[in-house]
Formats: structure tokens, C-alpha cells, sequence
């Protein structure tokens, strides 16, 4: 049935042209659709003899089956492609590393005063936190800086609604430490036996309006205070020389008491320090200040100030961070860049 075999070469040849699965199936209605081309000859039986109709029809299912077949094969090709193309698309490389969890680390400042706790606790120093947003009692008052004293001034202070202020120094935590001290001891003060010493760190974050390379308007101290019936300025001394040798790590550096001014310490200094080697080897470096609890603080602590004696420092955790990594600019502490940061991960 030579006339018929074109029509099965056509037909692939439009199937195969079939790139989707909606064009293969219009190319199939063309053929043996309701109207298509093979559809059509098997309607033209009718008008045959039986005997042709028998030899014709037979041809006719023939081609019909070898396009069914053409279409069948051209289908699975297509569904087969399909499911390449979906495998290809949703390939995972089981041999990519994996993606981890980003890692933190603690902020160089408080690496800092996690070592200044340690080292000041190995010395039997308690350590104590307090309020940022304080009173002014406790912030100057009972530190005998009334409210005219004229040392207000060497802080610049951020004021907050109802008369309270962000505390612009540690200090105001050596009068809530020792009240509580010695309300704690109060049985013994009237049995006139002797109250414990106190001996408190207190590190956390100060305030004052303030804002440059070495001066951010959040900063930290790290107050000290040692009160007992005998605690004198070698006891300071020796604290912090002690102090500094293991925060630094080295016993190569020299301490200097500096005479200064604080209102709530008789005799003040300041302290500075020296590395005999090392980059900054030879420079004073100011760390912080210090000196002889004012005994008019004493008494605000509700202790009698003929018997008691001590002194108090505060340190700068956030310069004791600085001279310890090598960092010149007290803003990078405060800027969150993690590519800074993330060198001090340990
Ligand atoms: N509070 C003082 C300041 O911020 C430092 C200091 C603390 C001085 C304790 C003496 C005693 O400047």
C-alpha cells in the first residue's frame, strides 16, 4: 500500500517536531483525531466493495498502528526529556562542604572584664553590679560632691526624666555595695564587733556627653574598693601592680600614682602606667584613678570614718583593652564591624 506509506513518514516527522507534550498531542489529532488524516481514510471505507473495503481497511489499521506506535515512542522521549530536564535542574552536589552555623564570639571589651573579674576575684575581691540609670544621691551626693560643688562639672551628664541620670562613673556602686554591706552586718556594728572588710569590683557601662577618638558617650569603668580598719595607699598600690602584671601579663612595667583630684577620695591620684618594653615601651599611660576613700563617703556607707579606712579606684576596661590588643581608636569597639570584632574570637 505504497500511497498510505507517506502518511506514516509524515507523521513522525511531525512528532518528532513536537517539542512539548501539548504540541505532540495537536500533531496526534491531525492524524487520528476525530478528523484527522488516518481518521478520515477509514471513513472513506464506506464508499468500497466488501473485498476492498477488507484489503483496504487492513492497510489502513496498519498505518494507523505504526502512528499510534510513532506517537507512543515519541511520548515516553518527551516524558523521558521532561524528567532529565527536572533532574538537572533540582541536582544537589552531595559533595559541597555544608553550610555552617555562623559562630560568635564575646566583644573584646568583655573579654577584658571576664580577665579583670578573674584576676580581682583570685585577690578575694567580690564582684558587684548596679544600676546605669541612677540618682543623683547616689551618683554624686553621697560620693560628697553636693549639688554645687563645682567637680559636677568634670562630668557632662546625660539627664533622663524624673531627676535620675545615666551614671556617668562607676563610683555611685561603692556606696550601694557598702550600705548593703553593712545592713547585712548591722548586728555586729552594735555589738561593737568589727564589719568585714569589703572588698567589691564592680565593672559595667558608664555614660557622659563626650565623643571622639578616645571618648565615647558610652564607656566602661571597672570600680574597686577596699574598706577594712587598716587598708592603706601601699595596699593600693600593691593591688593594682599585681593587678596590671597578670591583665598584661608581663612584670616588666612600672605604676605611678599621679596627685590629682576626686571629691569622694583624700588623698586622689591618678594612675598611669609603663611597659619597660614593647611598643609603648617608656609612654605614661593614664588608666584610671584612685586614691583614699573621703571619709565623709565613709559615713555614707554607714560606717563610723574614725575606724574604718580604705581605698577606691576606678579603671577604664575599655583603654586596658586598647593597650592590651594594640588598638588605637576607641570607636572600633563601639562601630559592630564584625571584621574588626570577629579577631578577637577565641
Ligand atoms: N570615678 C572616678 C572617675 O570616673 C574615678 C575614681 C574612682 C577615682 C574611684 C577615685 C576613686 O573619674
Amino acid at each position: 500500500m505504497n500511497d498510505l506509506d507517506p502518511l506514516v513518514t509524515e507523521a513522525r516527522a511531525e512528532f518528532a517536531a513536537a517539542l512539548t507534550p501539548a504540541d505532540l498531542e495537536n500533531a496526534k489529532a491531525r492524524f487520528i483525531g476525530k478528523s484527522g488524516r488516518v481518521t478520515e481514510l477509514l471513513k472513506g471505507l464506506a464508499a468500497l466493495t466488501p473485498e476492498e473495503k477488507k484489503a483496504r481497511g487492513a492497510a489502513i489499521n496498519q498505518i494507523k498502528q505504526q502512528v499510534e506506535g510513532a506517537l507512543n515512542a515519541r511520548r515516553s522521549e518527551l516524558a523521558e526529556a521532561e524528567l532529565q530536564e527536572q533532574l538537572k535542574a533540582e541536582a544537589l552536589d552531595v559533595t559541597l562542604p555544608g553550610r555552617r552555623r555562623g559562630e560568635g564570639g564575646l566583644h573584646p571589651v568583655s573579654l577584658s572584664i571576664e580577665r579583670i573579674e578573674a584576676i580581682f576575684g583570685s585577690m578575694g575581691f567580690d564582684v558587684a553590679d548596679g544600676p546605669e540609670i541612677e540618682t543623683d544621691w547616689f551618683n554624686f551626693t553621697a560620693l560628697n560632691t553636693p549639688a554645687d560643688h563645682p567637680a559636677r562639672s568634670m562630668h557632662d551628664t546625660f539627664y533622663v526624666e524624673g531627676g535620675h541620670l545615666l551614671r556617668t562613673h562607676t563610683s555611685p556602686m561603692q556606696v550601694r555595695y557598702a550600705v548593703q554591706h553593712v545592713k547585712r552586718h548591722a548586728e555586729r556594728e552594735t555589738r561593737g564587733e568589727r564589719v568585714p572588710e569589703i572588698r567589691v569590683i564592680a565593672p559595667g557601662r558608664t555614660y557622659r556627653v563626650d565623643s571622639d577618638a578616645t571618648h565615647s558617650p558610652m564607656f566602661h569603668q571597672c570600680e574597686g574598693l577596699w574598706i577594712g580598719e587598716n587598708v592603706s595607699f601601699a595596699d593600693l598600690k600593691s593591688v593594682l601592680g599585681d593587678f596590671f602584671a597578670a591583665f598584661f601579663e608581663t612584670n616588666d612595667l612600672n605604676i605611678r600614682f599621679r596627685p590629682s583630684f576626686f571629691p569622694f577620695t583624700e588623698p586622689s591620684a591618678e594612675v598611669d602606667i609603663a611597659f619597660a618594653s614593647g611598643p609603648l615601651k617608656g609612654r605614661w599611660l593614664e588608666v584610671g584613678g584612685a586614691g583614699q576613700v573621703h571619709p565623709n563617703v565613709v559615713r555614707n556607707f554607714g560606717l563610723d570614718a574614725e575606724r574604718y579606712i580604705g581605698f577606691a579606684f576606678g579603671l577604664g576596661p575599655d583603654r586596658l583593652t586598647m593597650l592590651r590588643y594594640g588598638v588605637n581608636d576607641l570607636r572600633l569597639f563601639f562601630d559592630g564591624d564584625v571584621r574588626f570584632l570577629s579577631q578577637f574570637k577565641v
